[in-house]
């Protein structure tokens, strides 16, 4: 599976999550939106951090100014993630900035795809790896968890 199918799709789940978070908080219980609310950010979070461990290093020479920009809007996805944690346990989140950060993710998805995810998946056969593929098959796996367990 190439790095634009299998992290493209770990960008649909979090969306999705986000989704759902910002329809929870019109209406559902405090203790459904925290749980909604934590594999959000442990989603999100696990995404960023492994992008930034084992993508980003391989094309810092090629493209600074990218992964410059990427860097920034990860570094603002984890403060907005930090806030709304905050208003969770105040329990004064609101849709707003929920789909907020919903917009900024869905656009730093399409860079990704343009750049990132492109040039990673130009990248020769037999180039070391360096733990690239453990952490798409972890985020695979991870999302795979992440499924509603069906009903007996
Ligand atoms: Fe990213
Ligand atoms: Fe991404």
């Amino acid at each position: 599976m190439s790095v634009r199918e299998s992290l493209g799709n770990d960008h649909k789940a979090i969306e999705q999550r986000l989704d759902e978070l910002s329809n929870a908080v019109e209406g559902a219980s405090w203790v459904t939106i925290l749980e909604v609310f934590r594999k959000v950010d442990r989603g999100l979070r696990a995404h960023i951090d492994g992008e930034e461990r084992y993508l980003f290093p391989h094309f810092e020479a090629s493209h600074p100014e990218t992964l410059e920009e990427l860097r920034a809007e990860h570094a603002h996805a984890r403060k907005a993630l930090d806030e709304l944690m905050i208003q969770t346990e105040l329990h004064t989140l609101r849709k707003e900035p929920i789909d907020e950060l919903l917009g900024q993710l869905r656009a730093h998805a399409a860079k990704e795809n343009l750049t990132l995810y492109a040039w990673a998946d130009e990248r020769p056969q037999g180039e070391p790896q360096n733990g690239l593929f453990e952490f798409l098959e972890e985020r695979r796996m991870a999302l795979r968890d992440d499924q509603p367990e069906e009903s007996a």
